[in-house]
Order: C-alpha cells, then sequence, then structure tokens
C-alpha cells in the first residue's frame, strides 16, 4: 500500500452562479474541491492549511480510520477546529473501502462549499466485481446557497425557525439548464457509443435527498457508501445526503444529448427546495443535435414508495470475494427513535411552531456540542465534558408513528455518549416517529460500516419484524435513510476502539441536535486500542 500526500488550502473564493457572485470558502479554489484518488489499503496525509476567516475542520465520510478517531474530524467531537493561519495534518488510513466516499467540512454549516470526493480503486492486481468500465466520472450532487450558508444557520439557530432552503441544486458545482444564467456552464459528460462508463454519485447536499436519473439509459448499480452491491438495473435511484452509489451506464443509445437530472425527493411539510439541476450526456462525433434534449422520467418529489422501493433493492455483493459476517448473537441492543422536535423559546416569538424554537433528538435527547471535544475528554479522562448515560430506550414507548399528540415533543438537553465494549455485536433499531414533522432522517456513524438487516414502515414490532431480517445479503453502508414513519435496524461488531460520532445527515436536524457519540471502549491489546494521540492537535480555546 502507498502513502500519498494532499495539501487542502481552505479559503474565500468569489464564485458566481444564477447571476450572483459570492465570496465562499473552498480548498484550493474549487467547488467542489479536489477529488482524493487512492487504492484499497493506502494511506494519505492531507495537510489542511486554514486560510479563511473562522475556524473548520474536515471529514473523511465513511472512512473507518481504524483506532484513529484523532483524524476523523467533527468539530467538537474528536477535535476542535483548525483556527485561522493554522494548519493540521490529518493521517487517512483506508481499510477495507472500496468504491466511492467523501470528504466534507465538519464544522457548523461550512460543507455546503468545502467538499469533494474519494476515490478508492481496487488494490494493485486485483480489479472490480464487473468488466473494467471504459471510463469514469465522479457526479458531486451539491447544492447551492445564493446568501452565506454560515449566516444562514446562524439566523435560523437564533430565531429558532427553518433555514432557508438553497437557491438551486448543483451536478459538479454547476446548476445546469433549467436555472437562470446556467446554461452556458452545464456539466458535460462526454461518452463514446458503445462504451461503459462508472458514475460515481455522491450525494453532498445539506438538506435534500435525491432522485437521479438519464434520459433513456439504464443504469447498473453496483456499489454503495465504500462496498460493491449486487447489481440493480433500474431507471432512477435515491441518494441521501451522505451516500455514495456506484453506477454503470452504458453509452447505447442513438449519439445524441440526454439530460442527467437530480431532482428532491421530500415527503415533508418542511420547506425545501423543490427545484431541479440538469447535466448533459454527450456522445462524441457526428450527428444534429436534438431540438429538444431528451428528459428522464423520475418519480414526484413525494412519492415515498418510489424511494422505499429502490432503498429496498440494495444487497451486499455477498460472494467468496466479498463475504458477508453480519453479527448474529447480538451483545447490545439499543432501540432509538429519531424525532424533530422543539423547545419552549423564553419569550415565545421565535419562529418555530407556537412561537417555540426548532429542535430534534435521539432517544428524546437532544445533543449539546461540548466546547472541549469528547475524543479529548474521553482519553485524558477529563470530566464534565460529557456523561455516559444516553439511554438504550426511549424515555417511554407510544404509538410513534400515529397521531402521537405532544408525547415527546419537548426532548432534553445533554451531552450524553454511548458506550460500548470492544467487540460488541451492536443492533441499534432507528424508530422514525411523528413527533414534530415526520421525515426520513440519514443516519450516519462514523468509524464503521454497518449492515441494514431491516428496514420498514411503521411502529417496529420487536416479535413479528426480526423474521424478515436479511442475514445473507444486508447492503453494508455508513449512511441509512430510517424511512418517514418506520424504521431501520442496523447491526455491526465494535470492533474499532474511538470515539464516533453518530447524526443525522440532514444539516438542519443535526444543528438541532439529532445527534450522539458512540465510544468504543479500548480492547485488552495495545493492538486493540486507539492509537496514542499526534503530536499537535487544533487547541480548544477553553483548555
Ligand atoms: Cu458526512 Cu458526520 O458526516
Ligand atoms: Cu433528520
Amino acid at each position: 500500500a502507498k502513502v500519498q500526500y494532499y495539501d487542502f488550502v481552505l479559503k474565500e473564493t468569489n464564485f458566481t452562479r444564477l447571476c450572483s457572485t459570492k465570496s465562499m470558502l473552498t480548498v484550493n479554489d474549487s467547488f467542489p474541491g479536489p477529488t482524493i484518488r487512492v487504492n484499497k489499503g493506502d494511506t494519505v496525509y492531507v495537510n489542511v492549511h486554514n486560510k479563511g476567516k473562522y475556524g473548520v475542520t474536515i471529514h473523511w465520510h465513511g472512512v473507518k480510520q481504524p483506532r484513529n478517531p484523532w483524524s476523523d474530524g467533527p468539530e467538537n467531537v474528536t477535535q476542535c477546529p483548525i483556527p485561522p493561519n493554522t494548519s493540521f495534518t490529518q493521517e487517512i488510513i483506508f481499510s477495507d473501502e472500496e468504491g466511492t466516499l467523501w470528504w466534507h467540512a465538519h464544522s457548523d454549516w461550512s460543507r455546503a462549499t468545502v467538499h469533494g470526493a474519494i476515490v478508492i480503486l481496487p488494490a494493485p492486481w486485483t480489479t472490480y466485481p464487473f468488466p473494467k468500465p471504459y471510463g469514469e466520472q465522479t457526479l458531486v450532487l451539491g447544492e447551492w446557497f445564493k446568501g452565506d450558508v454560515m449566516a444562514i444557520i446562524d439566523e435560523a439557530l437564533a430565531t429558532g425557525g427553518d433555514p432557508n432552503t438553497s437557491d438551486a441544486f448543483t451536478i459538479n458545482g454547476q446548476p445546469g439548464d433549467l436555472y437562470d444564467c446556467s446554461n452556458g456552464s452545464t456539466y458535460r459528460l462526454l461518452v463514446n457509443y458503445g462504451k461503459t462508463y462508472l458514475l460515481r454519485i455522491i450525494n453532498a447536499v445539506m438538506n435534500e435527498e435525491q432522485f437521479f436519473g438519464i434520459a433513456n439509459h439504464k443504469l447498473t448499480v453496483v456499489g454503495m457508501d465504500g462496498a460493491y452491491t449486487k447489481p440493480i438495473v433500474t431507471n432512477y435511484i435515491m441518494i441521501t445526503p451522505g451516500q455514495t452509489m456506484d453506477v454503470l451506464v452504458t453509452a447505447n443509445q442513438s449519439p445524441s444529448l440526454y439530460y442527467i437530472v437530480s431532482t428532491p425527493f421530500a415527503d415533508t411539510t418542511a420547506p425545501f427546495d423543490n427545484t431541479t439541476t440538469t447535466a448533459i450526456l454527450q456522445y462524441q462525433g457526428k450527428y444534429t443535435a436534438p431540438s429538444s434534449i431528451p428528459f428522464p422520467t423520475l418519480p414526484s418529489y413525494n412519492d415515498k414508495a418510489a424511494a422505499d422501493n429502490y432503498t429496498k433493492l440494495l444487497r451486499s455483493l455477498a460472494n467468496k470475494s466479498h463475504p458477508v459476517k453480519v453479527p448474529v448473537n447480538i451483545t447490545q441492543r439499543i432501540f432509538m427513535t429519531v424525532s424533530v422536535n422543539q423547545l419552549y423559546c423564553p419569550n415565545a416569538s421565535c419562529s418555530g411552531p407556537d412561537g417555540n424554537r426548532l429542535a430534534a433528538s435521539l432517544n428524546n435527547i437532544s445533543f449539546q456540542t461540548p466546547t472541549i471535544d469528547v475524543l479529548q475528554a474521553y482519553y485524558g479522562h477529563l470530566s464534565k465534558v460529557f456523561s455516559n448515560d444516553f439511554p438504550k430506550q426511549p424515555p417511554y414507548f407510544f404509538n410513534f408513528t400515529g397521531d402521537v399528540g405532544n408525547n415527546t415533543l419537548y426532548p432534553s438537553l445533554g451531552t450524553k455518549v454511548l458506550t460500548v465494549n470492544y467487540n460488541d455485536a451492536v443492533e441499534i433499531v432507528y424508530q422514525g416517529t411523528n413527533v414534530g414533522a415526520a421525515e426520513n432522517h440519514p443516519m450516519h456513524l462514523h468509524g464503521y460500516s454497518f449492515y441494514v438487516v431491516g428496514l420498514g414502515s411503521g411502529n417496529f414490532n420487536n416479535i413479528t419484524d426480526p423474521k424478515s431480517y436479511n442475514l445473507v445479503d444486508p447492503p453494508l453502508v455508513n449512511t441509512i435513510g430510517v424511512p418517514k414513519n418506520g424504521w431501520a435496524t442496523i447491526r455491526f461488531i465494535a470492533n474499532n476502539p474511538g470515539v464516533w460520532f453518530m447524526h443525522c445527515h440532514l444539516e438542519r436536524h443535526a444543528s438541532w441536535g439529532m445527534d450522539t457519540v458512540l465510544v468504543v471502549k479500548n480492547g485488552s491489546t495495545r493492538e486493540t486500542s486507539i492509537r496514542p494521540p499526534p503530536k499537535y492537535m487544533p487547541p480548544c480555546s477553553k483548555t
């Protein structure tokens, strides 16, 4: 395995989209930022230079970082922000990931403009579990806000209301033909007739799930979240924020231009950006351009069945060279409700429902971000930074997906972490609720991939639902959309000691407290314990 070095220079750069120019934080002046390209098993050192105006952190989404939470990145969970005019070198250890992942800022809302792809090719002398594609391309689905994203979340948190929605979605940084002032710069994917291409699709959007498709072309899904899947042939995919999907497409239609489209899936009463971004699949060679470019038929924005049906198709590859190891004898069972809630506003003049502030929670605990990172406090035995009492069940059971009235509408606040032993076989049932606004929640766990053994609608039934679990070829992912008013069960072996953030990847929910921290204790040997910290970690202002 090789070692590679990258420099990430974060600084404010002017970008113009939708006829307006703003200064925004980017890495190496690009949006999306640079791609990290490795082979399975490599190690990468990224020297992050912060030349911006405020502290930031960078996270390597889906990279497990064995025993090395020090470089994982979530703000005030594994490190304090890198102060302006300083730098911090992160060590990214690739282990068993193969396919596509991504990196993004993990402080406030800076990930809106600070993100990029991670391409993990097969190890040398090994190959894809499908015929080698002729070409490949990353397609980063993003979001464009005319305003300053940091100001948008600051204002939402100050008033207690919903943050402004975005003004456009983007593919590789470009809004595309359907938006004002955008059609000269629409992203074009050039293909040769008869060839097959691997598209590495990343949902880097802040707050919306997406349906994605290409006019007249079938998609063959072959991977997800840095692991291979059984091939699925489909007209569309549904990809939730945080997820990545590897898709093969063969240029087998009459040479022409075809729209590539990404449009929100949002079955919710919360405000969302209901606009559509496009790129163009362009055959090379001579032909007469069509008078109108064909557009794919995608499910409508609130088509929950279309979204759920797609997600239920995903399976691990599960063959000899890609074995599945689903834990069977569970030693830690956790039942976790996922809710959008409210908090009282001191003078009832906040702009959330009934003059309250919007909040969000897991098991009715709304996460309070500490001022010293949890990792430092855990490793250095500092008290009063967090408590060890994250509940393994909600405060009480009710009809979670029915008419929930005021049940657990008001969460309690705390920096509570969930601690498990090294090598525990963990099962978490995420239960979506109808408290506040019901919505899908893309739950993401750092430091791990997990098997999604079950997905269903309504209240989880602990007698009948486990009978439907797939223990044979469940998908191995790092982010799962917990269905609106439904549930999802995940399993994994806690074999990566460390301090690992767990949260909803809808940025507004994460900001409102839909987060917790999983602490996995050390094993009995040095090789099964957290590595010692690097010589330098960015300082916390309060230490
Ligand atoms: Cu994609 Cu906690 O992150
Ligand atoms: Cu959520």
